[in-house]
């Protein structure tokens, strides 16, 4: 129909008709956002930005939890932080709240995390940054939203799946665009697990035009865009500094760390804070017991000279850090002083980008292929700029700041603080740098 006969036909519908009509996900959802038929366990949706996920998962439990007279049912709601799972999965745009019909309408209980339908049904948030909440509790079903970006997807998975064990068909709908971690290796191989692929482009008919702009269009034409927009789980560019493979294969847990000698905050700031602007990258770094570096948190983000430096703060008292390294390239004294308004005693180094980042990351990527990095859990976002950095420079689109502030934390960390002499014993073989 063109734009007026739709409008003419809606006109034409009775008021309680064209409200009926707006709820029913069976009229608007494309048939790779129906519920696939079957005896399946988990149903994977692996699509692009702005492809409908978070839509769909909510559409899914809505359909779940059934009309008012439909048996009261109990679901696990998982996001990345806590705050995505109540500002995007239950108060977001695509979330529970916006796709309920006024006759069906849940209430949201923010401080006992909990949703709760006209039924009786009920859905509690669980974020992936806490899998220990998941240990316990009982479900039906399950909706579990960007999986692959979790800090701790493995353990969130493994939790989840034993509690998913009330009435005679549990079952949970996973919504994510992938990255190439084990889980979703494993569940791509799962025969319990249906998988549904989709691209951005499917849904760009419904997609605000500063969407576009701001996510598919910075990524369209990078090898990340072929996972962000296509949804393709890439495996490793040839010739990068880093690999997941390595990554993947050095990588612990919290639990399987030492003590630390010190803590870095490495930072790359970002002078300007609009949505167009480049991320501040923030790096949390550890140097071990045992001389290895473990990569703690990225707190990267788009953020005012003012928050950045607050988060920033806050991870050096928190992780009780020596030091913190910020590059002055972009902002000079600046940098330091916003650092200082919000905290004058801090341990402060700034450092002069002189080399190309490639050159700067190289002797980092040399630690990891020694074996000497570890990344406690996962960290997606970093990983993502990380496999993307080739000896021509940054494929990924945008600027690799977060790398950045990764590179500056752990050369001060492993490179740039051991005193010259024991630099110098390094390259004699008799004499380890770490052991004098
Ligand atoms: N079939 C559909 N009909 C109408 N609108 C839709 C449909 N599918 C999705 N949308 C709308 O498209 C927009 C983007 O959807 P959604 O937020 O679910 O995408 P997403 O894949 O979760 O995005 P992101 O990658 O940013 O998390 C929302 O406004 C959503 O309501
Ligand atoms: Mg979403």
């Amino acid at each position: 129909m063109t734009p007026e006969e739709q409008q003419e036909m809606l006109a034409s519908l009775p008021k309680g008709e064209a409200l009926k009509l707006l709820y029913d996900w069976t009229f608007w959802a494309r048939p790779k956002q129906r519920l696939p038929s079957g005896n399946w366990f988990g149903w994977l949706r692996l699509a692009g930005r702005g492809e409908g996920k978070t839509r769909t998962g909510a559409e899914v439990i809505r359909g779940w939890v059934g009309d008012k007279h439909a048996p009261p049912i109990r679901i696990a709601l998982v996001a990345e932080t806590a705050a995505d799972a109540r500002d995007v999965l239950v108060q977001g745009e695509s979330g529970i709240m916006a796709i309920s019909p006024p006759w069906n309408m849940p209430q949201y209980e923010p401080s006992n995390r909990r949703v709760v339908w006209p039924n009786g049904s009920t859905a509690t948030t669980f974020s992936g940054e806490e899998p220990d909440q998941l240990r316990g509790p009982q479900f039906h079903k399950a909706w579990v939203d960007e999986l692959a970006k979790y800090h701790k997807p493995e353990l969130t998975w493994d939790n989840l799946e034993l509690g998913l064990r009330l009435g005679t068909r549990p079952q949970v709908v996973i919504s994510t665009t992938p990255r190439p971690i084990p889980i979703i290796k494993k569940m791509l191989s799962d025969p319990m697990i249906v998988v549904t692929r989709g691209s951005s482009y499917e849904n760009l008919s419904n997609l605000a035009p500063s969407f576009i702009r701001r996510v598919i269009s910075k990524y369209e034409g990078t090898r990340l865009g072929r996972q962000e927009l296509y949804a393709e789980v890439l495996t490793d560019t040839p010739g990068a500094l880093w690999t997941y493979d390595r990554i993947e294969q050095y990588r612990v847990t919290e639990s399987g760390c030492p003590e630390w000698k010190r803590v870095v905050i490495g930072i790359d700031p970002a002078v300007s804070a609009n949505e167009d602007s480049d991320e501040t990258g923030i790096i949390v770094a550890a140097r071990g017991m045992d001389d290895h570096a473990y990569v703690l948190r990225d707190l990267s983000g788009v953020m005012t000279p003012d928050a950045w430096a607050r988060r920033a703060v806050d991870a050096y008292k928190r992780w009780q850090a020596d030091r913190i390294v910020a590059e002055r390239n972009q902002g000079g004294l600046m940098v330091e002083r916003t650092v200082r308004t919000i905290e004058p005693n801090v341990s402060y180094k700034g450092v002069w980008a002189s080399q190309g980042k490639v050159v700067r990351a190289e002797p980092v990527a040399a630690l990891y292929e020694q074996g000497k990095v570890h990344h406690v859990d996962t960290l997606p976002r970093l990983e993502d700029q990380m496999v993307a950095m080739t000896p021509d420079g940054y494929m990924g689109g945008g600027s690799p700041d977060r790398t950045d502030a990764l590179v500056w934390a752990l050369t001060e960390l492993m490179l740039d603080s051991r005193p010259a002499v024991l630099a110098d014993a390094a390259s004699t073989p008799l004499v380890s740098p770490y052991t004098i």
